[in-house]
Parts: structure tokens; C-alpha cells; sequence
């Protein structure tokens, strides 16, 4: 099994990756980690609690960051995954699970610390936690096995942002951080939008699940009610994009997808903040903050149709 760091921000398709994750028996869920972002900090905390234990997922949950390194911090999404950021469903008022005492920066550094080149991150929200283990525990780069991150655009496939025309959410909500995770001596691959909005779960999809699946089936049913009703609102589709379970598809069938190397950096400012940029290097150019960095991995194509059947046939 693989050792994973899970650094999400629940939200409703960040549960339906952490379920997808959980129920593929090939993910040893070591941690959770949570972040601002698609909720507070609190909701989705709780959230991740509430799935912990509903489906009896034995990873340990860790409270992280509130707000972003350096830019000021924006009001959650609750637009696009509920105020309770699970869909608005019902949830109850105590849960009997609590979260580990640690902040997530330093569960991260601990555990990735205990498990030299075992561990691989799977980050789906803000890179916020991530940027702070670094910034603490500079040794931790050369111990994690994989990054696998959620976020960004690189213009394939006619994507370039979510959010704004060059930027997607998790990168915008804090492109500092980004851009430190995405510029270390470590191996990241990134799972933008270029590859997320090539897979659609649609309404008969979700249907189908909710009659197969007697574990996960109604309940991603009911969460997902409220981001299909965004997706047809804002862009008129029959279902949503699948975000988060496509970085964790990646770390189950990597072969699922086509890749393109090179170092990734990140617009910290003005009308692109938060446009991620990859650039297979050619030749040498005068300028820094390219040739210095490492080459990392950005996911330009998917096969959509069997990323699809993969999580239907897991869950
Ligand atoms: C990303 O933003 C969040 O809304 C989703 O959970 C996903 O991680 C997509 O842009
Ligand atoms: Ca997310």
C-alpha cells in the first residue's frame, strides 16, 4: 500500500477523492490535513471528522492553516460546495472522533520525518500546509517520496482557470505557497484543469453510483446535489468536473494520463495571480527562476473514459 498524506480542504469533491482513496484498498491513508478554502478552516475540519467517521476511515485528522502565507485571506467558496461545504446536507451536531492535537504543518514534517521516501502528499486544496513544513522543516524535501497536487492550468485542452481567465482556485488562494511547492528539489505532479474538466461525472453517472455503490453510493448522491447545481448554474453542464479524485486517480493508475516536464513556477501578482506556467527548457535563457529550478511533472491529457470507470468500479 501507499503511504499518503492526504492535505485537502472537504468540500465535496475534496470527500468524494478522500472516499475514492480510502475504498481503493491501495492507499494506506496515514493522515488527513486540512485547509482553508472551499470552507473555514473549522467546517472543514469537521467535515473530514464526519467522514472519519461515518465510513470508519482510520487516518488521523489534523487542523491546518486559516489563511494564505502572504496574500489576504478570501471568503469561502460556500458557492460552489454549501455553507457546511459538504452540500448543504445534514450533519450532526457532535461528532464522537477528534482531531490530533498537532497543527497539519507538523504532522506533515513528523510523519514524513518517520517514513524517509515513503510518503507521498496528495494535496487538493491550497498548498498552504505543504509551504509551511517546508519553510520549517527544509528537510523534509529530500524524504517525501511524491507531491501529487490538485490545481492549476496550463492551457491545455483550452483550460486556463476556474476563477479567473488565467488562474484556478487552489493556486489563487495562495500562489505564494504554490509557488514554493512547486519550485523544491522534490517530485511534483500537478493535476490541473487542462486534464480535471476532461472527466464528467454526470447525472446519470451519479445515479448509477447511488444504486451500486450500498457503502458510498446515497451520500455522494447527496453531497454532489449541490455541486452539479453549480456546474449547470455557472457553466451549464449535465453534472461536475472531477477535480480532486483525478490527483488521486493519478496516484492509482498513473498510466491514465499523458504528462509534460519541466519547471513549474507561479504569477504571484497583478491580472494573472495565481496562472501556473511549465516550460520544457530548450535552451538557455538570461533570465532566473528558471534554469535554477527542478523539472517537475504536469498532467496535459487524460483518458477520461477510464478514469471514470475506475472510480465507479472502486467505489
Ligand atoms: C479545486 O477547487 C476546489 O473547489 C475543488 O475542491 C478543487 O480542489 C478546483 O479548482
Ligand atoms: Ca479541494
Amino acid at each position: 500500500k501507499k503511504k499518503v498524506i492526504f492535505d485537502t480542504d472537504p468540500g465535496i469533491d475534496d470527500a468524494m477523492a478522500i472516499l475514492f482513496a480510502q475504498a481503493s484498498g491501495k492507499i494506506d491513508l496515514l493522515g488527513i490535513t486540512t485547509v482553508f478554502g472551499n470552507a473555514t478552516i473549522e467546517n472543514a475540519t469537521r467535515n473530514a471528522l464526519y467522514l472519519k467517521q461515518r465510513f470508519s476511515i482510520p487516518a488521523i485528522v489534523c487542523k491546518g492553516a486559516k489563511d494564505p502565507l502572504i496574500i489576504p485571506a478570501g471568503e469561502p467558496t460556500t458557492f460552489v460546495h454549501g455553507q457546511n461545504g459538504l452540500g448543504d446536507i445534514e450533519l450532526p451536531d457532535s461528532l464522537s472522533v477528534n482531531a490530533d492535537p498537532r497543527i497539519a504543518c507538523d504532522f506533515i514534517i513528523e510523519t514524513v520525518r518517520n517514513h524517509p521516501s515513503e510518503v507521498t502528499i496528495v494535496a487538493v486544496g491550497r498548498l498552504t500546509n505543504l509551504a509551511l513544513a517546508i519553510q520549517k522543516a527544509p528537510d523534509i524535501i529530500a524524504l517525501v517520496k511524491e507531491v501529487v497536487v490538485m490545481g492549476g492550468a496550463f492551457g491545455h485542452n483550452g483550460h486556463t482557470g476556474n476563477v479567473s481567465p488565467y488562474a484556478e482556485a487552489n493556486i489563487i488562494g495562495d500562489p505564494h505557497a504554490a509557488d514554493l511547492v512547486f519550485t523544491q528539489q522534490w517530485p511534483v505532479t500537478v493535476v490541473g484543469l487542462d486534464v480535471t474538466q476532461q472527466s464528467i461525472m454526470n447525472d446519470a453517472y451519479i445515479q448509477k453510483l447511488k444504486e451500486q455503490s450500498d457503502v458510498y453510493g446515497d451520500f455522494i448522491y447527496q453531497i454532489s446535489h449541490f455541486y452539479s447545481n453549480f456546474h449547470k448554474q455557472s457553466v451549464g453542464l449535465d453534472g461536475f468536473y472531477v477535480h480532486d479524485s483525478s490527483a488521486v486517480a493519478y496516484v492509482l493508475a498513473p498510466e491514465l494520463f499523458k504528462i509534460q516536464q519541466g519547471p513549474i513556477r507561479v504569477v504571484c501578482e497583478g491580472p494573472a495571480m495565481g496562472m501556473t506556467l511549465c516550460k520544457t527548457l530548450e535552451k538557455a535563457f538570461p533570465v532566473d527562476g528558471w534554469q535554477d529550478k527542478p523539472s517537475q511533472q504536469v498532467c496535459i491529457d487524460v483518458d477520461s473514459q477510464g478514469l471514470l470507470d475506475l472510480y465507479f468500479n472502486i467505489l
